[in-house]
Parts: structure tokens; C-alpha cells; sequence
């Protein structure tokens, strides 16, 4: 039976996504409308710069006070599409105590706030929807929390941020320059108000963040990811890469501990074999491997940054909220059950690859070998070839581990630093997804 009264949507914020949820919400109202069983009207318009022309919106209902907007009593569910903490939070809160569900793609906001937001959200009866906070299009967020509900969830690896991406792709497809495929990253809208967010690893942080609260049904905190960000990542990274058939991916990796008893969260770049899946993922586009018991490995895949993708997760989201409210229930909350501790990233175990330079004499490599065996860390290969700057006496020297404890990893580096025959420690890689 279908409602004539509409449900009217506040629209806080209307940027590279906001303004494409507006578009998209007026050329498809009718199949909205259908697949809703009620209309629904945008109601308001919050923005900073009131005298900005916004094709397509009608002017009378922009406004600068999101507040008032949120307070005058007829709105039924606001999407929040301004980022950051803050008007963004208040915002929400406000929306809650006046009755109204939320929508967001705040995933700054969710990474560190969520836990409260949820509960506001659960004390007034009202859904707290974020499918576009993690991979932009991507249905990634309900089906974790609701597909696979049933199943347990031990591992997660993926690309998450899609400037980053397009800016790893680029160096190593084209040899383009870091700054110059960050431009263009900026110009297509995918890059973060400060690119410091996502070119440091914070965005996938707290994508991270949210991912693995789902996944494990437990709190991660943007403070519990492990964080390491792409500016270091250099041509002869990409080089030695190559040399050993692998691409270098920015990788957001959440694991389940072997006696299930804690979970790792971590974030940082890393050699990935180019036979692996994740390593043909390119441009902006995002990838999520899931790893459950009962379904086994599952990829998620598609655009994961851009206007017009994130707007088509918000509008999943809308209607499944503006239903939520016609049936007067609520979809799955916060789900923290399993308190699981978060463990450091000394306790992560994987595979190093480590560039040396070092004088070319004889025992060097034999004393390097030996510091790494006093810090239980086994050698898989070992490649020495002249400095490619052709310094004399010089040699560079690449170490690729086999498994073992960050920690571990990281006493071997400290004490090969202080090695007379080690002149610097070039690069320091995980290596992933073999
Ligand atoms: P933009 O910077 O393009 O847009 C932000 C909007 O918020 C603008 O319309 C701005 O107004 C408005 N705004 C800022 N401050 C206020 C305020 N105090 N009161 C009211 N409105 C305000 O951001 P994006 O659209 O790129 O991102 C929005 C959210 O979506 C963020 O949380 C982001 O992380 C997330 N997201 C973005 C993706 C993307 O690809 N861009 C992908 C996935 C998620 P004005 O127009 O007047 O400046
Ligand atoms: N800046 C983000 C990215 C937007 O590049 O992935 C999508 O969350």
C-alpha cells in the first residue's frame, strides 16, 4: 500500500557527494517512491556558502543553519554528507533527539565516535546507517553486518582508499611523480578535503576501524589501528617490487588471532604478488577480501571514492531507512559482543623485505645474516648488487624474510642500524598475500 505523505530528507552537506545524492534522488524519484512505498522529498539543504549556484537545486532550500533545520519538526531522516567531527557530530545528535534516523558517510567521525553514535542512535529507536563511510559504492558494510552474520569472520584485506590507490597505480603503471597523480586524484574528487587523511593512511584507518568492528563484533578504535602512511613509497620500491613479481598496494588488513582470543588491525603499504587479485585492482577502485569459516574467501570490488558511486551507497542506505521507519523498526544495531582486546602490531607476524646499503667488504652479509638470526628472524632470499647511484665500496643489499613477529622485525632493524657496515636502511616492506 503505498503512502502519499512523503518522508522528508534533510541533506547536510552538498559537496562532491551531497550534490550527487540531489541529482540522483530528483531524477529517480519515481522508482525511489516505488521502492520505498512512499515518497520522499528533499526537505532542506545545509551547506557553508549559501550563494554558491548548485545546478538542479532549488535555491529556496538551501540554508546555512543545519541546526534549525534539523529542529523544525517535520524531517524524517537526515543524511550527513559534511565530514569531519564536527558540526558533523552535534549534528547527528541533534537529529536524534528530534526523532530523526541518520544517514552518513562520515567514516572519520564513525572510526572514532561510533560507539556513542550508536548508542544515541539505539536510545531513541533510530537507524545509524554508513554503508558509504567504508569503500564508496561498495556493498561491504550491510553485507558484513548482515550476510554474513550467521558465519564467522577471521580475516579482512583490502584497499580501501581509492587516492591512494590511483596515486601506487599511476607511479607504477606510468612513472608519474607522487605529486602529480595527487593532483589529478584531487581534481577527480576522490582525494579528502587534506589529502593528509588519505595519503598518510588515516582514512583507511578508520575504514579500517569500522571494518573490523564488524567483522569481529567487537570495538576498534581509530587508536587500535596500526598506521603507516604511502609518502615514503619510491621508484626503487616499485622497482625492487618488480624484481620479485609483486606491486605495492596501500593494504588495510584485520586478522582474528590464531586462539581467536584478540584481533590485529593494521594499515601500512606492502608487496603483494601481481598473481594476487588485489594487485590488478586499479585507478580508484577499491578491493575487500573477506575470509569467513562457513563461506570461505569472498571479494568485494568496484569504485571506492568519486560522487556519483559514494551517492549510490547513500541512496542504498535511504532506502533502507525510509522503510525502516514505515515498518516502524529499526535495522542491526552495533554489534560488540565479543569484547576481543585489540593486540600491537609487534605481535603481527609476516614477511619483511628490507633494502640495506652497505659497505661492499668481505663479512658483511655474514654479519647482517647473523643479526637477523639473533633476533629469530629466518632469511628466505638474500640479493646484493652494486649501489645503482655507483658509490665505490658501497653495495645494496635486499633481505626478504620468512615469516615472523613485527616486533621481532623491527629489534632486527634497530640493531642493523648500529652495524658500522651498514651504512642506512633504504626501505623497510611487508610482504602480503602470498
Ligand atoms: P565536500 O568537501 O565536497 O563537501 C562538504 C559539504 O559540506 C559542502 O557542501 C560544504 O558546504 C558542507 N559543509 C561544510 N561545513 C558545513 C557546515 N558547518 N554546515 C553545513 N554544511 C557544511 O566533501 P565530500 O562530499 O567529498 O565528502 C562528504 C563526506 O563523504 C565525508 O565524510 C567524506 O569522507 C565522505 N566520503 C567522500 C567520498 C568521496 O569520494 N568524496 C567517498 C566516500 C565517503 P559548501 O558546499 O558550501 O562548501
Ligand atoms: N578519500 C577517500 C578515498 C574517499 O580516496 O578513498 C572515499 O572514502
Amino acid at each position: 500500500m503505498m503512502r502519499t505523505r512523503p518522508l522528508k530528507v534533510a541533506l547536510l552537506g552538498c559537496g562532491v557527494v551531497g550534490s550527487e545524492v540531489a541529482r540522483i534522488m530528483t531524477t529517480h524519484a519515481d522508482d525511489l517512491t516505488a521502492r520505498i512505498g512512499a515518497p520522499v522529498e528533499l526537505a532542506g539543504v545545509a551547506v557553508r556558502r549559501p550563494s554558491k549556484v548548485r545546478e538542479g537545486i532549488d535555491p529556496a532550500l538551501i540554508t546555512t543553519d543545519a541546526t534549525a533545520l534539523l529542529k523544525r519538526g517535520d524531517i524524517d531522516v537526515a543524511i550527513e554528507v559534511i565530514g569531519g567531527i564536527e558540526p558533523a557530530r552535534a549534528l547527528i545528535t541533534t537529529a536524534f533527539e528530534h526523532g530523526i534516523s541518520v544517514v552518513s558517510a562520515n567514516k572519520a567521525l564513525l572510526a572514532q565516535d561510533g560507539a556513542a553514535l550508536h548508542a544515541a542512535a539505539e536510545q531513541h529507536g533510530l537507524d545509524l546507517y554508513y554503508e558509504a563511510a567504508v569503500a564508496g559504492a561498495i556493498p561491504l558494510v550491510r553485507p558484513m553486518r548482515e550476510s554474513l552474520a550467521g558465519d564467522k569472520i577471521n580475516r579482512v584485506m583490502g584497499i580501501v582508499n581509492g587516492t591512494t590507490n590511483f596515486i601506487l597505480d599511476k607511479m607504477d603503471s606510468t612513472g608519474a611523480g607522487y605529486q602529480e597523480a595527487l593532483d589529478e586524484a584531487t581534481a577527480l574528487g576522490y582525494a579528502e578535503a587534506d589529502p593528509t587523511a588519505d595519503v598518510e593512511g588515516y582514512d583507511a584507518a578508520a575504514k579500517a576501524a569500522i571494518l573490523a568492528g564488524i567483522a569481529f563484533h567487537t570495538r576498534v578504535r581509530l587508536d587500535d589501528v596500526y598506521r603507516e602512511g604511502m609518502t615514503e613509497v619510491s621508484a626503487a620500491d616499485f622497482a625492487s617490487a618488480k624484481r620479485m613479481g609483486c606491486t605495492i598496494k596501500l593494504l588495510a588488513i584485520l586478522e582474528r588471532a590464531a586462539d581467536g582470543e584478540s584481533v590485529t588491525a593494521r594499515v601500512h603499504p606492502a608487496m603483494i604478488p601481481l598473481s594476487h587479485p588485489l594487485a590488478s585492482v586499479r585507478e580508484a577502485y577499491n578491493a575487500v577480501f573477506v575470509e569467513a569459516e562457513a563461506a570461505g574467501r569472498l571479494m568485494f570490488y568496484g569504485p571506492g571514492a568519486g560522487g556519483s558511486p559514494t551517492a549510490s551507497a547513500v541512496l542504498g542506505d535511504l532506502v533502507a531507512v525510509c522503510r525502516n521507519k514505515l515498518a516502524e523498526a529499526t535495522g542491526p544495531g552495533e554489534s560488540a559482543y565479543t569484547q576481543l582486546p585489540v593486540s600491537p602490531m609487534g605481535d603481527v607476524v609476516t614477511r619483511y623485505h628490507i633494502s640495506l646499503d652497505v659497505a661492499d667488504k668481505p663479512g658483511v652479509l655474514a654479519q647482517v645474516a647473523t643479526t637477523f638470526a639473533e633476533h629469530g628472524v629466518s632469511i628466505d632470499t638474500v640479493r646484493q648488487q652494486g649501489r645503482p647511484d655507483g658509490v665505490g665500496n658501497e653495495a645494496s643489499l635486499v633481505v626478504v624474510t620468512h615469516r615472523a613477529p613485527d616486533a621481532s622485525l623491527s629489534g632486527t632493524v634497530e640493531a642493523l642500524r648500529k652495524l658500522d657496515t651498514v651504512r642506512g636502511v633504504a626501505s623497510i616492506m611487508r610482504v602480503e598475500g602470498e
